[in-house]
């Protein structure tokens, strides 16, 4: 890994035909998704997807999402179909929706981490279905950020994990949703829910009837327990400094933060508190607005480490709707550390 990388924008034809022509070669390329960037390769080809865990610096025992272009592509990737995925794929695809499916033989295991099932999305991004169908492959792409590292919402965000590492950076400009696609499992009867997006538990249910939401979800997995979803075990998300999320009212964290203040101690509240927070702070956005912080999150994180932020207390997002999702990357981002400020 020593290239001299180019980010190349997405509205020039030529480009996109260039950067199909690597992944079709079996190189690695971070494109544009509307969740997050991701580090793509072809899916089918061992070599290629092992090039994804090197650039990441991924554990192997993480699987990775199948991208596809077109709903017709999940027959030669499953094994079976249960009736429910016909009918998320109609409400949802494309979109910020992964599904974890019986897996076929086609999916080497590699993608898949050993797994009997195979995770597979088709996302709303024009670019990422123009690569996927120039490239003439599904496309595995996990986040494009190092491992461990806040997922990246622009090219720019990726450069900085990924220079020298990858060829190739198609530039989309900033995506929309800001975190990754909900990841729901439909291997054995009632929906599950392992990762919150921007498709909520509240719509699931509406399309298909009931839905469940793994406790990995809210928690801290239990180390020694099996869990549905690989990738929860490991630290995410994480900036540089150590990140408490503060729960209670605003009149007592206001109080509270009051006696934090000190060099390098950094908050992130809601739009409607900056004003009057007694430390440095950014805004997650409006406490009613679970889109804005979500669009928001990542990209506060890489910036508080840009300004030396040590400590960072963080407001807890609702956890209704999409801000389930902004929840659940925040705790990660904070290692599960959560104080409650009572009076
Ligand atoms: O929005 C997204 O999903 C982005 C963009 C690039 O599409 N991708 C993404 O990939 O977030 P990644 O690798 O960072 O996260 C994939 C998640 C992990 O938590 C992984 O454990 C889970 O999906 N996953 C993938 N395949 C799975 C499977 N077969 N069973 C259970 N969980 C799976
Ligand atoms: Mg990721």
């Amino acid at each position: 890994m020593n290239f001299d990388t180019r980010v190349l924008n997405a509205s020039e034809p030529q480009n996109i035909t260039a950067a199909a022509g690597l992944l079709r070669q079996g190189d690695v390329v971070a494109i544009p998704t509307e969740t997050v960037y991701g580090l793509a390769a072809n899916a089918l080809d061992e070599g290629a997807v092992a090039k994804i865990f090197e650039v990441k610096g991924r554990p192997s025992d993480n699987p990775l999402i199948v991208h596809i272009a077109e709903v017709d592509a999940l027959k030669d990737l499953t094994s079976r179909l249960p009736d429910t995925v016909i009918e998320l794929a109609r409400r949802f695809w494309p979109g910020p929706l992964t599904m974890v499916l019986p897996s076929s033989e086609k999916v080497p295991s590699l993608t898949r981490a050993g797994l009997d099932s195979v995770g597979i999305r088709l996302p709303a991004h024009p670019v990422a279905r123009q690569l996927i169908a120039a490239a003439g492959v599904p496309l595995a792409a996990p986040s494009a950020n190092l491992s461990g590292k806040p997922s990246p919402t622009s090219a720019a965000h990726c450069l900085e994990d990924l220079a020298g590492r990858v060829p190739m950076i198609i530039d989309g400009g900033p995506c929309d949703v800001g975190v990754e696609s909900t990841v729901v499992s439909l291997t054995d009867g009632t929906p599950r829910i392992l990762r919150p997006g921007a498709v909520t538990p509240e719509q699931i249910e509406a399309a298909v009837g009931s839905v469940v939401i793994d406790p990995v979800v809210y928690a801290k997995p239990d180390p020694d327990a099996p869990v549905a979803s690989p990738g929860v075990k490991h630290t995410h998300y994480a900036p540089k400094a150590k990140v408490v999320v503060l729960r209670g009212d605003w009149e007592n964290c206001k109080r509270f933060l009051a006696e934090q203040a000190s060099e390098g101690v950094w908050a992130l509240v809601f739009e409607e508190e900056l004003e009057n927070c007694p430390l440095n702070a950014l805004s997650l956005g409006p406490v009613k607005s679970e889109e804005t912080q979500a669009l928001r999150l990542f990209s506060l994180l890489r910036e508080l480490d840009e300004k030396g932020a040590r400590m960072v207390y963080a407001r807890a997002p609702r956890q209704e709707g999409m801000g389930l999702a902004v929840y659940n990357r925040l705790i990660r981002a904070a290692g599960f550390r959560q104080l409650t400020i009572e009076s």
